[in-house]
C-alpha cells in the first residue's frame, strides 16, 4: 500500500511530465493543483496558479463558462478553442470530480494542444480545394467545346479543327498538371529514389538549352551563358536537376517579350554554386515574390493559363532544389525582368 505521501508524489511526477496542461479546481472554484505545461500555458511562475479563480488566470470566456458549468451539473464538457496567443487552438475537456456518493468535489481542465494537426487539416483541404478548381478549370472548357461541336459546330469543317485543337491543347494542360502533381508528391514524399553524383552543372545547362532551342529561336530570344573557365562539381540527382533548369529556363522564355535577353550566369560563392537566370521579360510585382514558389501561384492566371502553365513549375523547382540541400531565391522588378537563382554546395 502507498502512504497519502508516496500517491502525491507519484501524481505529482505523472502531472510534472505530462504535456498538456492540467488544473484541478475545488467546489469553489480555486485552483487546488497545476502542472508545469499548465504554469507554461497561463505564463505564471510555479506555484502562481494555486488559489486563483479561472477568470483571474484567462480571458478566455468559454473556459471560464465551461468550468462553471460542470461544477454545477456534474457533466464533462469539451471544446475546442483558441488561447493566446490567439494562433494556438487547444482541446479543452473538462471533467468532474466526484466522492463515493456521487457528490461533485471539483473539476479538472485538460488543455491539448491541437494547434499543429489544425493548420495541417486546412493546408490539406485547401490543397485539395486548389486541385479540383484547377482541374475543372480545363475540364469545363473541353465539355464546352465538345457540346457546341455536338450541337452542329462540327459541320464546319475549319470550326470543327479549331475546336478539336482546343480541346487538345486543354487535355494536354491536364495531363501535364498531374504528371506535375505526381512528381510533386513523389519528391514530397521522398518516394523517388534520388540518385545523387557529381555533375558539372554548366553541362547540365547546355542540354536544357539544347531541348529549349526552338522555344528560344521562335521568339528571337538572345541568350547568353556565362560562366568561369573551372567549376567545381555538385552532387545531384541530373534528372531532377534538369527539371529545375528545364522550369526555370522555361519561365524566362515564357514571360519575356520577342527579341528580349536572357542571361544565364554559373559561377563560385564560397561553398556554393550559384546559377542565376535573369530575362528582361514583364517582371513580378514585389507583393508576389515571396508566393511565387508556392504550389499553383500564378501572378497573372490568365496569361499563364493562355501558354499552358499549370503553377506547379516554381514549387517543384524549390522542392527539388531544397530537397538536395540547396537554397531558391528570386529578384524583379516590374516591366524590367527577373532574376531567379539557385544554390547548391561544391562537392
Ligand atoms: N521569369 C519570370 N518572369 C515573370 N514572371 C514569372 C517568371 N517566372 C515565374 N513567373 C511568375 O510566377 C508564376 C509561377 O511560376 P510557375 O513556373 O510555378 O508556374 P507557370 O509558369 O505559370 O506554370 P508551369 O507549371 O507550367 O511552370 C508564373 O505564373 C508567373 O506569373
Ligand atoms: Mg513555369
Amino acid at each position: 500500500m502507498l502512504t497519502i505521501a508516496q500517491e502525491k508524489r507519484r501524481i505529482q511526477a505523472i502531472l510534472t511530465s505530462m504535456v498538456d496542461a492540467v488544473v484541478v479546481l475545488d467546489l469553489n472554484g480555486s485552483i487546488i493543483l497545476a502542472n508545469k505545461a499548465a504554469e507554461r500555458l497561463f505564463m505564471a511562475r510555479e506555484g502562481q496558479l494555486i488559489g486563483k479563480q479561472m477568470d483571474e488566470i484567462s480571458h478566455v470566456q468559454e473556459i471560464i463558462q465551461m468550468i462553471s458549468q460542470v461544477l454545477q451539473t456534474g457533466y464533462e464538457v469539451f471544446t475546442e478553442t483558441h488561447m493566446r496567443p490567439a494562433t494556438q487552438i487547444f482541446r479543452v475537456h473538462v471533467v468532474p470530480v466526484k466522492d463515493q456518493e456521487e457528490q461533485i468535489e471539483g473539476v479538472v481542465a485538460i488543455f491539448h494542444d491541437v494547434t499543429d494537426a489544425r493548420n495541417f487539416d486546412q493546408m490539406r483541404s485547401e490543397f485539395v480545394g486548389n486541385v479540383s478548381h484547377e482541374l475543372r478549370t480545363p475540364l469545363t472548357s473541353i465539355k464546352g467545346f465538345v457540346e457546341t461541336l455536338l450541337d452542329g459546330a462540327a459541320e464546319n469543317s475549319t470550326t470543327c479543327r479549331r475546336f478539336l485543337s482546343i480541346i487538345e491543347a486543354e487535355t494536354d494542360r491536364l495531363t501535364r498538371m498531374i504528371d506535375d502533381l505526381l512528381s510533386l508528391s513523389s519528391i514530397e514524399s521522398k518516394e523517388r529514389f534520388i540518385n545523387p553524383k557529381p555533375v558539372c552543372i554548366v553541362r547540365s545547362m547546355r542540354n536544357i538549352m539544347n531541348i529549349l532551342g526552338p522555344q528560344i529561336s521562335e521568339k528571337h530570344l538572345h541568350v547568353e551563358f556565362i560562366y568561369p573557365f573551372t567549376l567545381p562539381r555538385i552532387v545531384a540527382d541530373e534528372d531532377l536537376l534538369g527539371q529545375v533548369l528545364i522550369n526555370l529556363l522555361d519561365n524566362a522564355i515564357k514571360y519575356t517579350p520577342r527579341n528580349g535577353k536572357i542571361i544565364i550566369r554559373c559561377q563560385r560563392k564560397e561553398s556554393r554554386i550559384i546559377t542565376t537566370i535573369s530575362d528582361t521579360g514583364m517582371g513580378i510585382p514585389r507583393e508576389s515574390l515571396p508566393r511565387v514558389f508556392e504550389r499553383f501561384y500564378r501572378v497573372d492566371k490568365a496569361r499563364s493559363r493562355n501558354q499552358g502553365g499549370t503553377g506547379l513549375g516554381l514549387s517543384i523547382v524549390k522542392h527539388i532544389v531544397e530537397s538536395h540541400g540547396g537554397e531558391v531565391f528570386v529578384d524583379s522588378e516590374v516591366g524590367r525582368g527577373s532574376t531567379f537563382g539557385i544554390s547548391f554546395l561544391v562537392i
